[in-house]
């Protein structure tokens, strides 16, 4: 296991072809945080702290029942996904790090809420799958974008697994249907309305015991931006640190990429449908 602190290159390329290059053989960026991000950051946590009203929007598990904390979010989770102003802050945030919001398109900010302890909650059990996220019928040149909200220890983020990059896992991504997925609304897509839906829903996951090889931790600040291909295999940490960790990610695909398929490696990713034609348009 390799630990790492600060194991990503941090600068982006200012020519953005040569970053998504970069990306899709595996490079991963964490780059500093700017007017961007901290707006970003600062309008999220506001809106948290308002629909929530606790003391402490990192301590709301020990002010609000799990059926409160869960509508809450659910409709923090709908604002953030939905609402134009998010879309803006989202263009904002990419053209602040070279992407052209002109030829990209993206699937909307997710909030994503890790509990101490939630790893022993049978219904969140999907959180903690490693994966890729284009084992969700998400394109090749599928890149991820992750914002944390606080400054995060290594040990509560999220790790990759880079013998993996490109090599094959075993898994059961050929479940995954987006048709399927969406077939009563986008509901179970972002997760706002039916808590159960981590019993049921069918997510893609790699075989059982499979050994991921080298790990790669890190630790980030509020406001940083991690960037990585859709294809690098990865697992959300369980902590029980008595804290929660929030986090935003967002997805996006350059146009131009796609018409001359372009992308990261597919060694193993066959989910079925396309989410491309849901993301938000350029
Ligand atoms: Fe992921």
């Amino acid at each position: 296991m390799l630990p790492t602190d600060k194991p990503f290159l941090s600068s982006i390329p200012g020519n953005n072809n040569e970053t998504r290059d970069s990306i899709y053989r595996g490079d991963i960026y964490l780059s500093d945080s700017n007017d961007a991000t901290t707006s970003l950051v600062k309008d999220v946590k506001d809106r948290i702290q308002k629909e929530l009203g606790v003391e402490d929007i990192r301590k709301a598990h020990l002010e609000l029942s799990d059926a409160e904390f869960f509508e809450r979010m659910g409709n923090l989770r709908k604002l953030f996904y939905l609402d134009e102003k998010y879309h803006d802050h989202l263009r904002n945030v990419i053209a602040s790090y070279g992407f052209n919001p002109n030829r990209t398109a993206f699937d909307p900010i997710r909030i994503r809420v890790i509990l101490p302890g939630g790893h022993r909650n049978p219904k969140a059990a999907p959180v903690y799958f490693p994966h890729r996220d284009t084992w969700y019928a998400h394109p090749q040149s599928l890149i991820v974008g992750w914002i944390p909200l606080h400054d995060l220890s290594a040990n509560e983020t999220f790790e990759f697994f880079p013998d993996y990059f490109d090599q094959e896992v075993p898994n059961n991504s050929e479940i995954f249907d987006y048709a399927d997925w969406i077939k009563d609304g986008p509901a179970l897509k972002i997760g706002w309305q039916n808590k159960d839906s981590g019993l049921s829903a069918g997510y893609s996951k790699a075989s059982a015991n499979h050994n991921p090889g080298r790990r790669i931790r890190f630790c980030c600040e509020s406001g940083e931006a991690l960037f990585f291909a859709g294809s690098h295999y990865h697992q959300t940490l369980e902590q029980d640190l008595g804290t929660i960790r929030y986090s935003l990610d967002f997805r996006l695909v350059n146009l131009d990429d796609v018409k001359l398929a372009k992308g990261s490696p597919n060694s193993d990713n066959r989910s079925k449908g396309d989410i491309l034609s849901d993301y938000i348009q350029p």
